[in-house]
């Protein structure tokens, strides 16, 4: 009778010594004497290798020849109990059949080469242990995400990936066209003219789905979106990518509190997750990558997020400079902060996740809500602390290791107060009448954010460049793959 092959991961459980089994697999590394080898297999369901044992006397030294490191082996034999393995099962072969040889080309080979090296190798750098740990890691990151939302009553809605709207406003946004390049029709005023191209305007990618979004919260009460977004950010570092994937839920009736509320029971569900799911992959990154991981996803755990005003972040920054401590960019009230002084906040002054809210209105998307204005134009925020300037609900989440994970916010959910605030930043609205309808008809409180999601697995796995928590990553310069 045929016997069906086993997966690895599901053998290693097993304890029915004795069984003929089926496996198939790529060698890690060989071993051994003059009379036996010994194989390590892996077939990606596992971080962990199955030990091969073959007795030399049963097969061909031209046999032996071919298995080498990155050959793909198709492996019968007998389950037995191990005792120099490291897993309680091995596979005493009685046919070896080499599905595909690997020459010492194979780029893969050797071990301890750089992640920059790997990802000149994109493709084949999913066969190292590092990798195959980081990638099931992020397939269970994705069904947390999913079950989460599932069992808190929220739809996951599809958004479109083509737009012809700007929804963060900074206009680093991928056209798409199918117009000939060459050939371009302008206007008097030498401004393209889009009628003839595929949609009759100028598309883009998606730099988010949070105005579409809003339209299903506000229809269904609460929905996520789970998809790929495109940024055209020229920003080389090791926490930005030109694609990544959010998840951004969005839902009715939900205030500034219950926000920080959701953001802080969401990510910590997923942490849960990862330490509940990824035991093996994650105790091989602990070892091999960075060996507080561990301890750093169980402190996110038992920590409770800090809540604090933007404005009490900058107190908190300016009194550090005086302190002696030093930044690089600048971090005076009104401006943007940067990864440094995140990290400041999180690593060292609270040693623990902060929610930052109520942000400057100069640097925060059109969308927000406005925070009450004071007569000597400062505002009142979360908790009545006061800011010298207007102020809008915008609640970022800041990790450690990461800097900025999520970004938020309650919603504008006035018609005129948003209006206002378009017209004072001079938006140009005409391909986001509809998004106006929300608060024309019917309008409701609400609020939602957006987690980067390879920001999430950077966190989770302890890798340091966001290039290595996405298959392919893309980024400036770089599409290969
Ligand atoms: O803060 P951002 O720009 O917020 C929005 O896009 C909102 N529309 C979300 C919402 O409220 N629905 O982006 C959200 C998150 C960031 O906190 C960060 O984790 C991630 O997306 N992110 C990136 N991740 C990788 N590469 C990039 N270039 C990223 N830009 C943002
Ligand atoms: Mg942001």
């Amino acid at each position: 009778m045929e016997i069906k092959r086993t997966r690895i991961a599901d053998l290693l459980k097993r304890t029915d010594y004795g069984q003929e089994v089926l496996v198939k697999g790529w060698v890690r590394t060989k071993r051994g004497s003059k009379t036996v080898s010994f194989i390590a297999l892996n077939d990606g369901s596992t971080i962990k290798n199955v030990q091969i044992v073959a007795d030399l006397e049963k097969f061909s030294d031209e046999l032996m020849k071919l298995i080498t490191t990155g050959a793909c082996l198709s492996v019968k034999g007998t389950m037995v109990e191990s005792i120099g393995s490291g897993q309680a099962v091995e596979v005493q072969a009685s046919e070896i059949e080499v599905l595909g040889t690997c020459g010492d080309d194979y780029p893969m080979q050797k071990k301890g080469q750089t992640f920059e090296y790997m990802r000149q190798h994109a493709h084949m750098r999913l066969r190292t242990n590092t990798f195959g740990a980081v990638m099931r890691i992020r397939h269970n990151m994705a069904m947390a995400i999913h079950t989460y939302f599932h069992e808190h009553g929220f739809f996951y809605f599809h958004t479109p990936l083509i737009t012809a709207s700007d929804c963060e406003g900074a206009g680093n946004m991928f056209q798409v066209t199918t117009k000939n390049l060459y050939d371009l029709k302008k206007d008097a005023d030498g401004k393209i003219i889009y009628d003839d191209d595929f949609f009759g305007q100028q598309t883009s990618l998606t730099v988010s789905g949070q105005l579409e979004g809003e339209l299903g919260a506000t229809a269904l009460g609460a929905i996520y979106t789970f998809g790929p977004t495109f940024r055209a950010e020229n920003s080389n570092t090791p926490r930005h990518l030109a694609e990544f994937w959010m998840i951004e839920p969005e839902v009715a009736f939900l205030d500034q509190e219950e926000l920080m509320d959701l953001e802080e029971d969401f990510i910590k569900y997923c942490v849960r997750w990862a330490l509940d799911h990824c035991k093996d992959d994650l105790e091989f990154l602990n070892q091999m990558i960075d060996k507080t991981l561990l301890e750093r996803l169980e402190g996110v755990l038992k920590d409770t997020f800090v809540r604090l005003t933007y404005t009490e972040g900058i107190d908190i920054l300016q009194e550090a400079i005086r302190n002696g401590k030093k930044f690089e960019f600048p971090c005076n009230w009104g401006d943007d902060l940067a990864s440094e002084h995140e990290r400041f906040l999180v690593e060292e002054h609270f040693k623990k996740p902060v929610i930052m809210t109520d942000y400057p209105t100069a640097i925060k998307s059109f969308y927000m809500k406005q925070n009450e204005m004071t007569a000597d134009g400062g505002s009142i925020g979360y908790k009545g602390i006061k800011a010298p300037a207007s102020t809008m609900q915008g609640t970022d989440v800041l990790f450690p290791q990461i800097g900025e994970i999520i970004g938020g916010s309650v919603r504008e959910a006035d018609y005129d107060t948003l209006m206002g605030e378009i017209n004072r930043r001079k938006m140009d609205m005409t391909h986001l009448w509809w998004y106006l309808d929300t608060r024309r008809w019917g309008s409701c409180p609400h609020a939602g954010f957006g987690l980067g999601f390879e920001r999430l697995i950077l966190f989770v796995t302890g890798m340091q460049n966001i290039r290595d928590v996405i298959p392919f990553p893309r980024t400036p310069r770089s599409a290969e793959f």
